[in-house]
């Protein structure tokens, strides 16, 4: 009886998995929707015959009988917005062409505004690098107000600055470069390679400069002694099998190959109202985490409202997800399983669910997440060759700044008290309480991970600081610590190491 028993369950779970992959091939047949630029695909429409009505004309009768629906409210229209009588598509034409039209005035309003912010010079130093060898941006690049020194202000009370309006605009929050439509933004580098990427209405906003390596390594926690596995590749749809079959077990390959799907998104997906030219089939999770780490790809939070209160949000790295306890600056979600399902279900569309259902909603049967979790939970930090088992330095391999650096973290500079070994989190959320200073407060933000943290400008939740100099100002005034400017050296060294 048992055995009967468990071969029903076991044709039943059977005939689901097979359900799920029937609905698939639609996706994966997109591949070449990857493919870069320098290799065009051949479109239907090249094949098309040359008499062919002009593109996206219909004959009158469909065009009238289409209108019939717009007399009264007809709900398959109106969730994006159309008011009863009007055409949807047509709107959606006209908010494209002025976005287009407005485009020139969005980049320039955000490049003042980083102006104001950051000087962008891009100062480096040799031998100063993240992990493949691309030079750390060297800081602080946040601009002070006329006559003022980090030293004078760092001898004054948070009081005092707010009074007199010193704190630095680089400090304050960073805004999303189209922080009343929002979205995703991928950086020019990678638009280059999959032009899927690309939006009309806005490009990305940072320096190069302040982005990490593109693509970053990947080392995975089953194999130490294989050091970067990526082969300087973009993990894709194309390449993962061929890259990672035989390195990880079928359930991580299979979830590696629902991270590297393409799912529908407000801004990418295949209804009228979107922001890339061509209809899409999505975004894949490692579109933003590429390589499992980040390239600075930004979104707006999907946990705040109004609109203008959301935070700008820097994609975080996904390396040593397995050494945290919660996941999200504000969601605290407790497993890397919920967050792989609502990353999907409800970030992806700003937090309403009902949009989702409108646009594609994709729900991952609860049997597939935890492959993808698993997959996550396998990809290690970079090597940091100075640290001893415990995540502390090895003494005989640090330098003596790095050393001073170190006591500094863990004792006059108050770091590790939220940030300890052996991820230097404390898996816990901190308020800054920034208002003291003047600015917009963010309540309680996840204390991020330090480990790795040079492969990951720009820092902060929103990437609002773009060195690891710009951190340690920051929290010079916000800890009220009254450092010195060699003491804020050897904790940047310090860092480094990690
Ligand atoms: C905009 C590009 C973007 C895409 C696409 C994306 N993410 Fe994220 N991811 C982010 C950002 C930004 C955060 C930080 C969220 C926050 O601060 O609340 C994040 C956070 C996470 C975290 C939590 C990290 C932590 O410990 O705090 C996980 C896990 C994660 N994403 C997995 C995924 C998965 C799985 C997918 C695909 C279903 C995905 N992401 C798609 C940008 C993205
Ligand atoms: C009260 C807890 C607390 C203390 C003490 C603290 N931090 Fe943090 N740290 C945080 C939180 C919370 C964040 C995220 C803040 C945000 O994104 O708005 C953070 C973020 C960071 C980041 C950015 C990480 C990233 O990937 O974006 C760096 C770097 C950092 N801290 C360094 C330091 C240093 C250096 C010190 C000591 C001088 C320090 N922190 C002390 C809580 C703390």
């Amino acid at each position: 009886m048992k055995k009967k028993r468990s071969t029903f369950w076991l044709v039943l779970s059977m005939t689901a998995a097979l359900g799920v992959w029937s609905a698939l091939p639609m996706m994966q047949s997109e591949a070449q929707d990857r493919t870069p630029k320098e290799k065009p695909v051949e479109k239907m429409e090249d094949k098309a015959p040359k008499e062919k009505k002009p593109a996206g004309k219909t004959t009158p009768a469909i065009e009238e009988t289409k209108k019939k629906g717009f007399d009264g409210v007809d709900f398959s229209y109106d969730a994006f917005g159309a008011p009863p009588g009007q055409d949807p598509q047509e709107i959606s034409q006209k908010v494209k062409e002025k976005d287009i039209a407005d485009k020139p005035k969005v980049m320039e309003r955000q490049k003042k505004r980083l102006n104001d912010r950051y000087q962008t010079d891009c100062k480096t130093a040799s031998g100063v690098v993240m992990t493949k060898g691309k030079p750390q941006p060297i800081g602080p690049a946040v601009r002070l107000k006329e006559g003022v020194t980090w030293e004078t202000l760092g001898q004054m009370t948070p009081e005092e600055i707010k009074e007199k309006k010193l704190f630095p605009a680089g400090f304050h929050r960073l805004l999303h470069v189209k922080h009343e439509v929002g979205g995703m933004v991928f950086p020019q580098v990678q638009i280059e390679q999959f032009p899927r990427l690309e939006r009309f209405d806005v490009d990305f906003d940072l320096p190069e400069c302040f982005l990490p390596e593109f693509p970053p390594p990947i080392f995975l926690t089953t194999h130490p002694e294989l050091g970067d596995v990526s082969q300087g590749e973009v993990l894709s749809i194309e390449n993962f099998d061929r890259l990672f079959r035989g390195l990880v077990t079928p359930v991580q390959l299979d979830g590696l190959r629902l991270l590297v799907t393409q799912l529908p998104q407000e801004e990418f997906n295949a209804t009228h109202d979107r922001k890339s030219d061509k209809p899409s089939l999505g975004v894949a999770c490692l579109d933003c985490h590429v390589n499992f780490h980040t390239t600075g790809q930004f979104h707006l939070n999907p946990d705040t409202r109004p609109q203008k209160d959301r935070l700008r949000i820097d994609t975080v790295s996904l390396r040593g997800m397995f050494a945290q306890q919660i996941h999200g600056s504000k969601r605290s979600l407790r497993s890397v399983e919920d967050f792989t399902e609502f990353e999907q279900r409800t970030a992806y569309f700003n937090g309403d669910h009902i949009r989702a259902a409108k646009k594609g909603m994709f729900v991952f049967d609860r049997m597939l997440i935890p492959h993808m979790a698993q997959m996550q939970n396998m990809i290690d930090f970079p090597p940091a060759p100075k640290l001893d088992p415990v995540g502390r330095l090895d003494k005989s391999k640090a330098t003596e700044q790095e050393v001073r650096g170190e006591a500094l973290f863990f004792g006059k500079a108050r770091c590790a008290e939220c940030h300890q070994p052996p991820a230097y989190t404390n898996h816990n959320m901190h308020d800054l309480k920034l208002e003291r200073f003047g600015a917009e407060g963010n309540g309680p933000i996840k204390t991020f991970a330090l480990r790795g943290v040079k492969d990951s400008p720009p820092y902060l939740h929103d990437g609002r600081l773009p060195t690891l100099e710009d951190t340690v100002e920051f929290f010079n005034l916000v800890l009220e610590l009254k450092l010195n400017q060699e003491e804020k050296k050897d904790l940047v060294a310090f860092m480094r190491a990690l």
